[in-house]
């Protein structure tokens, strides 16, 4: 049975503050926790939408090691990157806050010290390695050895990447800490952990019956989790970064992130509504719904719940409708290796067109699985969806207005048959909407408010009001007043998609506020009402645009591959006549300089010990010509001539390349005569 709920409190998977945001955060979480919602407050329903960076961890501590500077500078830097990227993207949180706040290790210290003090936590000492010139205890991903399964030398202490074998880190040979270098000791600690274990059945009852309607991937992750039995989880770590465990004698020991941050959520919602919060988090009227990427699944599901059962007075989420990965251009998006499309950079790149990357994203949300971004699916939705479509009716129908009625919104006559089935067509719309919306199924909502704007443009060009102008005013005016009242609709149907877009449009109308329930109506713009003059909703985006962004990602992988770069294969064996063939010799540089309009060649007169020569050699990016003078190189003398930029080139400079690309020139190890042969 469907249960009733009073407010709804939607919460978004707070980023780790280690790095700016990527089109893969805004497509698996903040874009569709901001349709969610802008949908309710649209219907007029409580709701708040709750965010913040997720500060602590390893990683962060590790960044501010490798840059001399403090955690506290690391997530100051990428908490305001990040907010402001959210704020320009009009993901509408009511508070977007941080876990380094005050208040965040107040209410995550006294959730921890309230289940120690019931006797929730297990208290275990172990063996764990321990880096002896870093001073700090290792997490298994920082430690690397040479696999036992597979003897690659490569392994993390939590996998090897190479088999795929999940291990431990005791169980590596010749164990190595990634922060230093070092041999890890293994020394004793003592630690707290949630017995999951003890939880299970009330998982599998409020899991697996209770909520067979969560998404087939999430529920079917945490059956496998449930299917696999759960272990008891340390939510401390031996580390100076975090929330301070709460417990004498637990001096150096932190929560472990995962612990604290989702409690991050109580405490953004304690620091928004002070005296209120409670009511969002205790009444079980309340509607809890946690929007996350797949890779938090275990920790939204299984270990925050279960916190939040042993605390005994919270609320569940009642949802948890959490998104598969978005890839880019056919490979996995990655910070690392900086393969992704920065939000900052895109509003560098396409200035004011947020809707345009909010709606390719809805459009292909990698809902039920990993999807593809690609820069010509944007160019072609862009273009014949939101341009074509969209953008066209509207100013179509304003302009229109404008033309033939001084841009007032003209009186509706007796509809024709043909105008009662195109309402007839989009009569459902608004409750197919809800429907999709309130299952968060925002790809197909979209679609949906998509098919109205193809409603709209297709009755336009049916009834061809402008054929119609010369012979029949008070028709034109039917047919353009129920395209002004599609238009409204539009306006409302958008808003939780695209809020810029409709905004503009809702002002070009003059319509002040909206209402989620004036959808599907045909009287939303009162004969009269004066229109504003038509502006552009969308403009085409040329292909010179989407060549540069698809170079960009091409100039990314090229430099990946350099920084990996391994000796390129050996070509094919030649031989000793071919090898005898070459004449390579040894010249001085006499005069060196720059080729005029060529930013890689330079020009070199050298002394081959047979009267001189002119080469060009495609240098310039490497060295000042003047630095070469005088220099003693190598050079293959029988090159068959080629001309170089209109100048001659009697033969070629032999340099080497680096593995970052970089070309130094070859030198004999002592001078020699010019034109000596190299053999
Ligand atoms: N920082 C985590 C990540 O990016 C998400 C934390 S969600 C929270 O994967 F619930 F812990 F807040
Ligand atoms: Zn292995």
């Amino acid at each position: 049975m469907e249960k009733k709920f009073k407010r709804t409190l939607v919460t978004t998977a707070l980023p780790y503050a280690n790095g700016p945001v990527h089109i893969g955060h805004l497509a698996g979480v903040y874009v569709p926790a901001d349709i969610y919602t802008r949908y309710l407050r649209l219907k007029g329903e409580e709701v708040i939408l709750i965010g913040g960076s997720d500060e602590h961890g390893v990683p962060i501590t590790l960044k501010a090691k490798a840059e001399g500077i403090s955690p506290q500078d690391v997530v100051d830097r990428y908490h305001a990157i990040i907010k402001k990227s959210f704020e320009e993207f009009g993901i509408s949180f009511d508070i977007y806050s941080r876990t380094s706040s005050e208040i965040h290790a107040k209410t995550a210290s006294e959730f921890f010290r309230k289940l120690y003090d019931k006797g929730v936590f297990i208290e275990k000492t172990s063996e764990q390695y321990y880096d002896e010139e870093a001073k700090q205890f290792l997490a298994d991903r920082y430690i690397t050895g040479t696999c036992p399964h597979c003897k690659n030398e490569r392994a993390y202490g939590d996998q090897c990447e190479a088999c795929g074998t999940s291990l431990n880190a005791t169980d590596l040979i010749n164990p190595k800490s990634a922060i230093s270098g070092s041999v890890p000791v293994l020394r004793e600690t003592k630690h707290w952990y949630l017995p999951l274990d003890k939880y299970e059945d009330f998982l599998r009852k409020w899991i697996l019956e209770d909520h067979k309607e969560w998404k087939p991937n999430v529920y079917g992750q945490c059956k496998s989790w449930l299917d696999m039995g759960l272990q008891p989880r340390a939510v401390s770590r031996d580390l100076d970064w975090g929330v301070p465990v709460p417990v004498e004698g637990a001096e150096g020991k932190v929560l472990y992130v995962w612990f604290d941050a989702p409690i991050g959520y109580i405490s953004n919602t304690k620091e928004l509504l002070p005296d209120s919060w409670e009511r969002w988090w205790k009444d079980p009227e309340t509607k809890l719904v946690h929007f996350i990427g797949k890779d938090n699944i275990v920790f939204h599901c299984i270990v925050f719940p279960t916190m939040l059962k042993a605390e005994g007075s919270f609320i569940l989420p009642e949802n948890v409708p959490a998104n598969e990965f978005l890839n880019l251009e056919g490979d996995k998006i990655s910070t690392s290796r900086n393969w992704a499309v920065w939000l900052h950079e895109y509003l560098v790149d396409f200035p004011g067109k947020q809707d345009v990357l909010r709606y390719v994203l809805t459009a292909n949300a990698p809902e039920t699985k990993d999807n593809d971004f690609t820069w010509r699916d944007f160019q072609a939705r862009n273009n014949n969806e939101l341009v074509a479509v969209l953008g066209n009716f509207v100013n179509r129908a304003m302009v229109l207005t404008h033309k033939y009625f001084e841009g007032k919104v003209p009186a509706c006559g007796e509809l024709s048959e043909y105008d009662r089935n195109t309402l007839a067509e989009f009569a459902g719309v608004k409750s197919e909407l809800e429907n999709y919306l309130e299952n968060y199924r925002f790809r197909d909502a979209l679609k949906e408010a998509m098919n109205l704007a193809r409603i709209g443009n297709k009755y336009l060009a049916d009834t061809e009001p402008w054929k119609l102008a010369k012979t029949d005013m008070s028709r034109v005016a039917t047919i353009l007043n129920l395209a002004l009242q599609i238009s409204a609709n539009l306006a409302i149907a958008f808003e939780p998609f695209l809020p810029f877009s409709a905004k503009k449009l809702r002002d070009m109308l003059n319509m002040g506020s909206v209402e989620w329930n004036l959808l599907g109506r045909i009287d939303i713009l009162p004969e009269g009402q004066l229109l504003k003059q038509p502006v552009l909703l969308f403009e085409k985006i040329e292909d010179a645009q989407v060549e540069a962004q698809v170079q960009k990602l091409l100039d990314t992988k090229k430099a990946n591959e350099l920084k990996n770069h391994q000796a390129s294969p050996v070509r094919e064996n030649i031989d000793f006549e071919d090898f005898l063939k070459l004449d390579i010799r040894v010249g001085k540089v006499l005069e060196c300089q720059k080729v005029p309009k060529a930013d890689k060649l330079l020009q070199f007169k050298i002394d081959d010990g047979l009267g001189g020569r002119t080469i060009v050699s495609g240098i310039a990016k490497h060295y000042n010509p003047e630095d070469l003078v005088g220099k003693q190189v190598c050079f293959v003398a029988n090159l068959a001539p080629r001309k170089l930029k209109g100048i001659e080139s009697q033969g070629m400079i032999l340099s080497a390349e680096d593995a970052d690309g970089k070309l130094v020139v070859i030198e004999p190890e002592q001078n020699v005569k010019p034109g000596s042969e190299v053999k």
